[in-house]
């Protein structure tokens, strides 16, 4: 996709967010922050009162403002945790031991 601006639309609007307390949302760096359609995700549900934790590959680049532009599309009651640049090979081991320092 080389439109940043295009909002694509999700096929399916099935989750039930309400039952989870924690999302990890994983994606690729585009344009230096997540692709648009994350955005539409967020939208898509409520979030209030969740923690979200963002996780994602890039071919270098770092979250830079990735988080920021994530927060418009989420309700002022919604966590959202700058995660962890997941490029490479990590262990299970690897990422739990993230998980668990993240303390949630
Ligand atoms: C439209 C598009 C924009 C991208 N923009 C960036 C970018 O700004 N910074 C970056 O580090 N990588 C960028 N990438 C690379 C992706 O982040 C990378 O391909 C993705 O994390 C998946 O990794 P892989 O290609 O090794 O599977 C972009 C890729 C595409 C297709």
């Amino acid at each position: 996709m080389n439109n940043k601006n295009s909002r694509p639309e999700i096929i399916s609007k099935e989750l039930n967010i309400a039952e989870y307390d924690v999302i990890f949302l994983g994606f690729p760096i585009w344009w230096y922050v997540a692709p648009t359609i994350i955005n539409t995700f967020l939208e898509s549900y409520d979030f209030s009162n969740k923690t979200v934790v963002l996780f994602a590959t890039s071919g270098g680049s770092g979250f830079g403002k990735t988080a920021a532009e994530l927060k418009g599309s989420v309700s002022p009651e919604t966590k959202i945790v700058e995660g962890k640049l997941l490029n490479g090979n990590y262990s299970t081991e690897e990422i739990e031991k993230w998980v668990n320092s993240l303390n949630l």
